[in-house]
């Protein structure tokens, strides 16, 4: 089977099991890219098919996209044609990459999905009920088991942002001010608050070993893991 549009009616009966998708949210600097790649070596431990993306971007044509967005081309059309750019990202990251995998039985780790997209654009100025719109579009069934999000008070995350990059240029959303980023990180705390049992609030301040404990525990708990190869 192609990846493609063409997919999204396909008929899945009597295939393998759908595998799992988990996304990281969370301001810059909390440490997603980092878990995630911890989270990834420890879900492979136990025999499973894991497949690491990001967002925006994930697949080629979605990649396109991400030059145009973080290298803040794109902020120049607006705000709503920004979030369209997104979505149409996302619906191709989507198609060729996050559905074809879970389809397979494997597990998807998103660096950022959607919950970035309603902080991010709402934030921006877009109204709700647009982004959802667009949203729906973009991933039709296709919606997270389970998202991590890595909770740091702003300052903290751009102090660690900033040390991670030296002495490279901040991209178009790091670049804004404090405020703007402790409005976000309320906006994602409301948006577990609102999914509970979708979310699972990580207290990312906490050392990186920390962390990572956290996020397995919610993983196993959440979503049933299979006991190590050696003890089945
Ligand atoms: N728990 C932690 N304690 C201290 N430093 C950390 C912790 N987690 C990550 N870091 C460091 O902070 C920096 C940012 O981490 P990372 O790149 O994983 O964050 P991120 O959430 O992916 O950020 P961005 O949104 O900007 O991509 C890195 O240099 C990383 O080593
Ligand atoms: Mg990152």
């Amino acid at each position: 089977m192609t990846a493609g549009a063409s997919d999204r009616t396909a008929d899945r009966a009597g295939g393998p099991p759908r595998g799992r998708f988990i996304t990281f949210e969370g301001g810059e600097g909390a440490g997603k890219s980092s878990q995630l790649a911890h989270l990834a070596e420890r879900l492979r431990g136990r025999g499973l098919d894991v497949v690491l993306t990001r967002e925006p971007g994930g697949s080629p044509g979605a990649e396109c996209v991400r030059h145009a967005l973080l290298g803040g081309a794109a902020e120049a059309f607006g705000p709503l044609a920004e979030a369209c750019l997104f979505a149409a990202a996302r619906a191709d990251h989507v198609d060729r990459t996050i559905r074809p995998a879970l389809e397979r039985g494997a597990w998807v780790i998103s660096d950022r999905f959607y919950d970035s997209s309603r902080v991010y654009q709402g934030d921006g100025g877009v109204a709700k009920e647009m982004l959802r719109l667009l949203e729906a579009v973009a991933v039709e069934e296709v919606r997270p088991d389970l998202t991590l999000l890595l909770d740091v008070p702003a300052l903290v995350g751009l102090d660690r942002a900033g040390a991670r990059r030296g002495g490279a240029i901040a991209d178009r959303f790091e670049k804004e001010g404090l405020a703007v980023h402790e409005r976000r990180r309320r906006a994602f705390l409301d948006l577990a608050r609102a999914e509970p049992d979708r979310f699972a609030v990580i207290d990312a301040t906490q050392s990186p070993s920390k962390v990572s404990e956290a996020i397995w525990r919610n993983v196993q708990e959440r979503l049933a893991v299979a006991p190590p190869i050696e003890a089945r």
